[in-house]
C-alpha cells in the first residue's frame, strides 16, 4: 500500500465525497420510474462530490490549482501544483443505475502526473498510484496483465458520445479495424476505470479519442506504475492535450496503435 501523506489527503477526500454518491445511487433507483428522471438529481451529486473534493484538498494542499470537470480551471498561487478532477466519472452509468463510476483525482506537478486515485464507491473499489511506488488495487499490489497475443486479450473503448458525433467515422473505422483482431471489445462507459482495469490486468488493453485531462489523469499514471505503457491514440506523449489515449503492455500497446494506424 502506499502510506504517503498526499494518499492520505486524497483518500480521505474521494472517501468523504463517495459517501455522498453511494447515498444519492441509490436513490437514482427510485427516481428512474419518476416523470421527471433522475437527471436533475445526477447534476446536484455530480456538483457536490465536486465540492467536496475541492473543499477537502483546498483545506489540505492550499495553493494548488485544478482543473475541475464542472467548475473549470482554478489558478493556484502554487504554479506547479495542479488537480485533474472528475467527481463522477460514468455519469451515464449512474444515471441508469449501473455500478460502474468513479472519483478520479491525478494531480499533476511541473507538468507530470505524480499521484493518482480512482474509487469507485458503489463497489468500494480504490486504485491508487504514486509515481516511483507502484500502483495498488484495495493495498494489493497491481500490475497490467502479461497477456502478449491481441487474440486473446479483452480490449476496452469508448464510443464517443452525441455530443462529439464528429468523430464518429474514425471510431467506427478504428473499432472496424481492432475488433478483426481482438478476442474481445468492451464499452464499460467511465474512462478511469477502463484505464484501472488495464492497471489491474482485468483489460489487456484500452483506447479512446476526445477525452479530457480529468477523465485520464488518475489512469495514465495507474497504467504506467502497474509497468503498462500509455501514449495518445495516435502513439504521441500528450495525452492530457490531444485527449487521445491507447494503453496496455508493451506488446499489446504497439499492436492496438498499429491497429489504430491502419484503420
Ligand atoms: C465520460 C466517460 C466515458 C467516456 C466519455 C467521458 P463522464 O465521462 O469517461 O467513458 O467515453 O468520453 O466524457 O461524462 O461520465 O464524466
Ligand atoms: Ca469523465
Ligand atoms: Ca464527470
Amino acid at each position: 500500500m502506499i502510506n504517503s501523506a498526499l494518499m492520505n489527503v486524497m483518500t480521505a477526500a474521494a472517501i468523504k465525497a463517495g459517501r455522498g454518491l453511494k447515498r444519492d445511487f441509490g436513490e437514482v433507483e427510485n427516481l428512474q420510474v419518476s416523470v421527471k428522471g433522475p437527471g436533475d438529481f445526477v447534476t446536484m451529486a455530480d456538483k457536490k462530490s465536486e465540492k467536496i473534493l475541492f473543499e477537502e484538498l483546498s483545506k489540505a494542499r492550499p495553493g494548488y490549482g485544478f482543473v475541475l470537470e464542472e467548475g473549470g480551471v482554478v489558478e493556484g498561487s502554487d504554479k506547479s501544483h495542479v488537480w485533474h478532477i472528475d467527481p463522477l466519472d460514468g455519469t451515464t452509468n449512474f444515471l441508469h443505475g449501473l455500478p460502474i463510476f468513479a472519483i478520479s483525482i491525478g494531480l499533476e506537478r511541473e507538468g507530470q502526473i505524480v499521484a493518482a486515485l480512482v474509487y469507485n464507491p458503489a463497489t468500494d473499489d480504490l486504485f491508487v498510484a504514486e509515481k516511483g511506488a507502484g500502483a495498488y488495487y484495495n493495498n494489493r499490489r497491481i500490475r497490467v496483465a502479461v497477456r502478449r497475443d491481441m487474440a486473446e486479450g479483452l480490449i476496452a473503448t469508448g464510443i464517443p458520445p452525441l455530443a462529439n458525433a464528429k468523430i464518429h467515422p474514425k471510431f467506427k473505422a478504428e473499432l472496424s479495424s481492432v475488433m478483426t483482431r481482438a478476442g474481445g471489445v468492451r464499452r464499460f462507459g467511465a474512462a478511469s476505470i477502463d484505464l484501472a482495469y488495464v492497471a489491474a490486468g482485468r483489460f489487456d488493453g484500452y483506447w479512446e479519442r476526445g477525452l479530457k485531462s480529468w477523465d485520464m489523469a488518475a489512469g495514465l499514471l495507474l497504467v504506467r506504475e502497474a509497468g503498462g505503457y500509455v501514449s495518445d491514440a495516435d502513439g504521441g506523449p500528450n495525452m492530457l492535450t490531444t485527449g487521445g489515449v491507447c494503453a496496455g503492455n508493451e506488446f499489446i500497446h504497439r499492436q492496438l496503435l498499429d491497429l489504430l494506424k491502419k484503420a
